[in-house]
């Protein structure tokens, strides 16, 4: 019943999306990696992009990882761009997509959901998704109140979702649900007098709809202070390259330091922008400092053209603080 229903809704109501339009799993899986973490208004606009400069997994292979970041900028989570780059070289060194669930998820950057994601609509593989959308759509039909974030709900809830998936349109179905739940049984006020499941739903009848699904509360985010020191000197600007490891891997700031000597030389532009992260808050405090010799620095620190800057990825935050740099004098 639930999933007749939910199909011949998906038929009348499901959106018109470019990936949609192919079975090409290098578009498909773009497109999830791309939707992991960003809505579909902005993710469009990326995965045109990335689909005309790197047609074929092969062309993304090929490219360098500062141009595929460089591309992803705006996007956030970093770790994504970094892990598409070296799955679209583990697709291209073993001659093509992995066609199993176990196949695809050895691919760098493809957990659970995305294989399944992948799987089931480039080939047909009978895998149900678990997503956001899915944890509610079935939290709320099925008035379950087992947390989302634990590892018995995912359990009860991919069980759930993988009963109901009929096997001959694993894509449709998992398509269905996401979309139901985007546009259908949202977050916030979910459209229940026009939904065709309001007979079956169990929060509704209970008036548990604000309540479904739940989640378990987690320690709470840290905070974390930084300063940032801008050293233009002759045309130049010191910036590294953040190391593997830590947070924005790959991407490019200005010196990190907390040294008063030389900060004490320094201008200081901003101070306390605040920058929120999944797991951490971020303080930072932005300097200039104009300069006509080099100062020693830690070597991974290199000396750029500061007309050449924007060839290189940095992270939203830094790119909030270049924003506040007088043009140079
Ligand atoms: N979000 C992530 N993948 C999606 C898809 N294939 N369709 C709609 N929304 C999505
Ligand atoms: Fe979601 Fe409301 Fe439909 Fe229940 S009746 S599935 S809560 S939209």
């Amino acid at each position: 019943m639930f999933t007749s229903t939910l199909l011949d809704w998906f038929a009348l109501n499901g959106r018109d999306l470019p990936w949609r339009h192919t079975r090409d799993p290098y578009a498909i899986w773009l497109s999830e990696i791309i939707l992991q973490q960003t809505r579909i208004q902005q993710g469009m606009d990326y995965w045109l992009r990335f689909m005309q400069r790197w047609p074929r997994v092969e062309d993304l292979a090929a490219a360098t990882e500062d141009e595929v970041l460089r591309e992803w900028q705006g996007l956030g989570y970093y770790s994504r761009a970094r892990n598409l780059h070296t799955a679209a070289q583990q697709v291209h060194a073993r001659g093509g997509f992995p066609t199993t669930m176990e196949g695809l998820r050895s691919l760098k950057g493809v957990g659970d959901y995305t294989a399944a994601a992948i799987g089931s609509i480039a080939f047909g593989l009978p895998a149900a998704v678990v997503d956001g959308n899915v944890y509610r759509v079935l939290a709320r039909h099925y008035g379950i109140d087992t947390p989302i974030n634990t590892t018995q709900g995912k359990k009860v809830f991919t069980e759930l979702a993988q009963s109901l998936l009929p096997t001959d349109q694993p894509a449709a179905f998992n398509q269905a649900m996401m979309d139901f739940g985007a546009i259908q049984c949202t977050p916030q006020s979910p459209r229940c007098v026009i939904c065709p499941l309001q007979e079956t739903c169990e929060a509704l009848r209970t008036g548990r709809i604000s309540e479904l699904p739940v989640k378990e509360r987690k320690l709470k985010v840290q905070t974390v202070r930084l300063t940032y020191l801008y050293i233009r000197c002759n045309g130049k600007v010191a910036m590294r390259k953040r190391p593997a490891g830590g947070i924005w891997q790959g991407l490019w700031e200005p010196l990190l330091t907390e040294d008063t000597d030389l900060l004490s030389q320094a201008r200081l532009l901003c101070k306390d922008v605040k920058h929120v992260l999944t797991h951490r808050i971020l303080l930072a405090d932005f300097y200039l400092w104009e300069t006509d010799t080099r100062p020693t620095l830690p070597e991974e620190y290199v000396w750029m053209d500061e007309s050449d800057m924007d060839q290189y990825a940095v992270p939203r935050l830094i790119e909030i603080l270049f924003s506040k740099i007088p043009s140079s004098t």
